[in-house]
């Protein structure tokens, strides 16, 4: 099982979606099954660590970042099996990469596996401190809701 999480600078909420899916994987013996990584659809942080602020506030919950920042690319429609937007927009341009109807159909808003109201992941990355532990608090279910959906279908 290949999954990929998608933000708009991969600096911020995607890095730590895929920490976060990485560190729960592992304390269930699940890692094997699957491979994890995100990516930006802009080309804003090729390179980059993962922002500051998310990356000391990502320890504080026990996860540690230490994911390089890429651009999407019409290669990991083909690759992943499962494709995580944070946002709208980002699952806006995901779509404009492909006209292939199986997939569109991997493509999905994190938010679908939250057991919380919500349909997108707010970007912290012009707000406050505060807006990080909100978006932590987001992911952090919805990869429980997540991880619960990949089960049931048997796919990890
Ligand atoms: P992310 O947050 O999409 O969650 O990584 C952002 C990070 C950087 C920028 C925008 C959003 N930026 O414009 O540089």
């Amino acid at each position: 099982m290949k999954v990929l999480f998608v933000c708009l600078g991969n600096i911020c909420r995607s890095p730590l979606a895929e920490g976060i899916l990485r560190h729960k994987l592992k304390l269930s013996g699940l890692e094997s099954n699957v491979r994890v990584d995100s990516c930006g659809t802009s080309n804003f942080h090729i390179g980059d660590l993962p922002d500051s602020r998310t990356r000391r506030n990502a320890e504080k919950n026990g996860v540690i970042l230490d994911h390089r920042g890429r651009q999407l690319s019409a290669d990991d429609l083909d690759y992943f099996d499962f494709i995580l937007a944070m946002d709208r927009s980002n699952h806006n341009n995901i779509l404009q990469l492909t006209d292939d109807q199986a997939q569109r159909n991997k493509v999905k808003l994190m938010r679908e596996f939250d057991t919380e109201e919500g349909e997108e992941v707010p970007d912290p990355y012009y707000g406050g401190e505060d807006g990080f532990q909100e978006v932590f608090d987001i992911l952090d279910r919805s990869m429980d809701g997540f991880i619960a959906h990949l089960q049931s279908k048997g796919l990890i």
